[in-house]
């Protein structure tokens, strides 16, 4: 049967996107959202300087703007998850040079799940996940004081130069029990692979979790 508007149940889920300088956040999300994809990288853009001045265009941007002045941008993905629940995933995509800024507590208030992104062509991008999940895991969590559910991309898999961990299957699930990500996948942005099953993966823990 189906069920009329009001009985249908509708979740609004902050989901941040995180993780190193150029590996595939911005990508991932278009592809996601807008099923689309650009080898053209123009990076998430960060302030560095934040003085009064600066701090009120910030805030003007963020009520008036889809601003590409700050670390930070959105972009909202509507899933019809099942007969009776429909979810509004609202990606924040931070710039991958935040995590040298300050600014990373302000947009991860109130998520309720992330992503956190590197590159397999690259192995520092690998590195420094564990930097972006302690982070991340320092500055918030749930309500009842638990971790948020984390979902790690292996993004770029469809280039051949794979770098590194990647490659033993094994050691990235050990990886995952380790620093508490509930799941890993291998991603294209480029070739739409496993963006949706990702995103599955961390909705299914996000509901959970609700
Ligand atoms: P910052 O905003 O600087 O933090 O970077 P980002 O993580 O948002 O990276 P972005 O999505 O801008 O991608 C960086 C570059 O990698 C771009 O040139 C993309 O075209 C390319 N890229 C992203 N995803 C893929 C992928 O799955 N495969 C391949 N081959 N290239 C990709
Ligand atoms: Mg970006």
């Amino acid at each position: 049967a189906t069920l009329t508007n009001g009985e249908q149940k509708e979740h609004l889920y902050k989901v941040l996107v995180i993780g190193e300088l150029g590996s595939g956040k911005t990508s991932i999300i278009k592809r996601y959202v807008h099923q689309f994809f650009s080898q053209h990288y123009r990076a998430t853009i960060l302030f560095f300087k934040v003085s009064i001045v600066w701090e009120f265009i910030i805030v003007l941007n963020r009520i008036f703007l889809k601003s590409i002045w700050i670390g930070v941008d959105f972009a909202l993905k509507v899933i019809n998850w099942d007969a009776d629940t429909v979810i509004r995933l609202q990606l924040w995509d931070i710039a991958g040079q935040e995590r040298f800024g300050n600014m990373t507590r302000v947009y991860y208030k109130e998520a309720v799940g992330a992503f956190v992104v590197f590159d397999i062509t690259r192995a520092s991008t690998f590195e420094a996940v564990q930097k972006w999940k302690s982070d991340l895991d320092s500055k918030v969590q749930l309500p009842d004081g638990s971790p948020l559910p984390c979902v790690l991309l292996a993004n770029k898999c469809d280039q051949n130069s794979r770098d590194g961990i990647v490659n033993d299957h094994d050691a990235m699930e050990e990886y995952c029990r380790e620093r508490g990500f509930a799941n890993w996948f291998e991603t294209s942005a480029k070739e739409n692979i496993n963006i949706d099953e990702a995103a599955r993966c961390l909705v299914t823990k996000i509901l959970q979790n609700d």
